[in-house]
């Protein structure tokens, strides 16, 4: 595996960190406090192109690599998870999804506008009763007579941006007979503006409460046939596929907020004075220390890794499927551990919302639980080793 950063990889590292602190970590805690969808620093970052990182320019894209995307969002999420997930959803759910499995007009009309950042993408897979067990979703889209559209009916939840998208993948069941089950999944580009689409409850959420999170429903929506991505009944398999791009945006930004807490762990270590030392020279702050910088850095690793993979499969068509799940499991569980024992050693500081380390983790939370909990990439990771079924 080659870490050595190209110069244009290290060029937009650089230029997102500047200004992610520049311009988003100062106004991170706002938001967090109002929980409001940071639309103008999305839209910044849409000129800079970081609402697109790997789209092709052809489609307003910046036609960069999987690394440099990984990059970035770690950059992103040092400054502020939330914007970070909906730099996610926008470059992974959406982008990568209709990038693959788009035919040409839906490149041309949905993707450029989302790569871009003038229009927010969404993605929509899960249910009230349909979480992990993804194959198990109630919604119908039911084809006209004439075959020309669908209608669709029924109620998604969790949706990252939904109060503000204009655009969605949405994944529903076109055929409730099929079997097994998720052949019957189809997935759609929905766009917002038309009559049936509705925005429901926005989730008061623990953390990442910028990135704006609602159900969203469908009452006797008309789409057309030409807004299916893949094929009839291809949509769970299309899910699927999106969501191993996903879990790498994902692992980035858990190091991302990992690596804050941790810069911020060092800095008080380093500073503060008890029992006539510098905590930093007690040997229970040093372990958490050690411990946290090793689990960063083998999380990096396992982060590269599945995007070297990711970009292989450019080529080869090879799946990275376990690399991703590794990557966002180890990483998630870094930003649990880091951002808990960055606390732990401000003690009353780490507590108090004067300070951001009380966000960082209840933002890296959410790592834990989305695009597939912890629980869930295990399980992935084991099916594929065991290759039981
Ligand atoms: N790539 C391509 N195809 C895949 C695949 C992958 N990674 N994983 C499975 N498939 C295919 C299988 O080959 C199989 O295909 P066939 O029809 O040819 O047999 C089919 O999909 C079904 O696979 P499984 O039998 O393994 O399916 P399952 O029902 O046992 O479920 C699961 C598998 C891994 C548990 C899956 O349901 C899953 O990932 N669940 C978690 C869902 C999730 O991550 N939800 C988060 C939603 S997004 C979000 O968080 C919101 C947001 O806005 C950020």
């Amino acid at each position: 595996m080659d870490l050595q950063l190209t110069e244009e990889q290290q060029m937009i590292q650089e230029m997102v960190r500047d200004f992610a602190q520049k311009e988003i970590a100062p106004v991170a805690t706002h938001y967090d406090e109002v929980g409001e969808f940071p639309l103008p620093i999305i839209r910044k970052m849409g000129t800079m192109g970081l609402m697109g990182i790997e789209t092709p320019e052809e489609y307003e894209g910046a036609g960069m690599d999987t690394l440099s995307y990984v990059l970035a969002m770690e950059e992103v999420a040092k400054a502020d998870v939330a914007t970070s997930t909906i730099m996610s959803v926008n470059n992974s759910l959406f982008n990568y999804g209709l990038l693959h499995f788009g035919t040409e007009a839906q490149k041309r009309k949905y993707l450029a506008d989302v790569a871009s950042g003038r229009k927010i993408g969404a993605y929509s897979l899960t249910e009230p009763m349909s979480g992990s067990d993804a194959g198990t979703m109630r919604s119908r889209a039911v084809l006209s007579d004439d075959g020309s559209y669908y209608t669709i009916n029924g109620r998604k939840s969790w949706v990252t941006g939904g109060p503000v998208a204009d655009y969605i993948v949405l994944f529903t069941v076109t055929d409730p007979n099929a079997k097994p089950k998720h052949r019957g999944v189809s997935a759609f580009i929905i766009d917002t503006d038309r009559p049936g689409f509705e925005r429901g409850k926005v989730e008061p959420k623990l953390g990442i409460r910028a990135s704006a999170t609602s159900e969203i429903l469908f009452d006797n929506y008309k789409v057309s046939v030409e807004n299916m991505i893949g094929k009839p009944g291809q949509g769970f398999k299309i899910a699927m596929t999106v969501l191993d791009a996903g879990r790498i945006g994902i692992a980035s930004q858990a190091l991302g907020v990992a690596e804050a807490a941790y810069a911020a762990a060092i800095e008080w270590a380093r500073q503060r004075e008890a029992f006539g030392k510098k905590i930093g020279q007690f040997e229970g702050i040093m372990w958490k220390i050690a411990d946290m910088k090793t689990r960063i850095e083998a999380s990096r690793l396992l982060i590269y890794q599945a995007a070297l993979g990711k970009e292989a499969s450019k080529t080869t068509g090879a799946r990275f499927t376990t690399e991703a799940a590794m990557a966002k499991l180890f990483a998630s569980e870094t930003a649990m551990f880091c951002t808990h024992q960055t606390i732990q050693i401000h003690g009353g500081m780490g507590y108090s919302k004067e300070m951001p380390l009380e966000r960082y983790f209840r933002d890296a939370k959410i790592t834990e639980i989305y695009e597939g909990t912890s629980e869930i990439q295990r399980l992935v990771i084991a099916r594929n080793e065991l290759k039981l079924r």
